[in-house]
């Protein structure tokens, strides 16, 4: 009895010890709504967030909302894997002061990079706003590398409309678009220019009041997805498909039991992954605690 006690004491010692060194388990799945460690032990910080893939390895851009940090600069995270489930934190790739003199409590959320092929370069969207919410705006900022410093460059209203939560999407064929949320018109899906520092061509204006937004090509179908305008709290994010970007759009389903309030999540982006045998699409979503937002 003793021997068992001492074992799973010693077993205990070993976890806490390789949690603390750094020396954490490789994890074999993600567990949707616990918290996920990175490759250090380290709560994941990447809210709001977007997923590229290069060559072999995936880059996790989010919103870095760790306790602690200076509050007169906003971060933006960089996370690496091969497998979707480890991730090595690469640093916060962002550290903003208020480009665009917007006062305290400005706002930066839901960062999204793209490689542009043509010119070798990095180049991040983000929502920029003052802390009211008016602005709207997105901002760009640019590095030569995935790990960053991503640079300022300017901020700007996509085609001249509101845009405030934004989204990515990357078709089959490599053409790059903007989602973004136009609150007095719906969501708009957009065309970026050939060097990704501007927004070019409007595919098609989506009359639902939704944000969140997110779009995948799947199976010869579009899927847009959405959530409803109710801040930070959870609602049934709906989808509608359609056989080409421009529409015509269906009408809105729900993605999951509407009494779930989508598990408690909001949508933030669908990444399709494409295997030797099938292909599998992944619902990302943020699970918002606004007075704890590092949880
Ligand atoms: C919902 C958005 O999706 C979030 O990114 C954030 O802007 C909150 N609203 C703020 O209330």
């Amino acid at each position: 009895m003793r021997t068992v006690i001492f074992l799973k004491k010693l077993l205990m010692a070993i976890c806490l010890f390789t949690s603390a060194t750094g020396f954490s388990q490789k994890q074999k799945v993600i567990k949707p709504g616990e918290v996920w460690p990175d490759n250090d032990g380290n709560h994941i910080q990447a809210h709001g967030g977007g997923i590229i893939k290069l060559d072999r390895t995936y880059y996790w851009y989010g919103e870095e909302r760790k306790q602690g940090l200076d509050t007169a600069y906003r971060y933006v995270s960089c996370y690496s894997s091969t497998d979707l489930t480890n991730w090595a934190f690469k640093g916060d790739v962002v550290k903003m002061k208020d480009p665009e003199k917007l006062g305290k409590g400005w706002i930066l959320e839901r960062p999204k990079v793209y490689y542009n092929e043509k010119t070798k370069k990095f180049v991040m969207y983000f929502h920029l706003d003052d802390k009211s919410y008016k602005l709207a705006r997105v901002g760009i900022a640019v590095s030569d590398k995935p790990d960053g410093e991503f640079k300022f460059v300017k901020s700007f209203r996509p085609l001249g409309h509101e845009s405030r939560d934004i989204g990515q999407f990357i078709d089959d064929d490599g053409t790059a678009y903007l989602v973004f949320e136009d609150r007095p018109n719906g969501f708009r899906i957009a065309l970026l220019s050939s060097d990704y520092m501007n927004v070019e061509k409007e595919m098609c204006l989506i009359p639902n009041h939704m944000e969140g937004g997110a779009i995948v090509h799947f199976n010869g179908l579009y899927y847009a997805i959405g959530s409803a305008l109710t801040g930070w709290n959870a609602n049934p994010n709906k989808y509608a498909t359609a056989r080409y970007l421009e529409g015509p759009w269906s009408e809105f389903h729900d993605i999951a039991p509407p009494a779930t309030k989508t598990y408690g999540a909001q949508s933030t982006m669908l990444i399709k992954v494409v295997g030797k045998k099938s292909t599998t699409v992944l619902f990302m979503g943020d699970i918002w605690k606004p007075k704890t937002q590092w949880d």
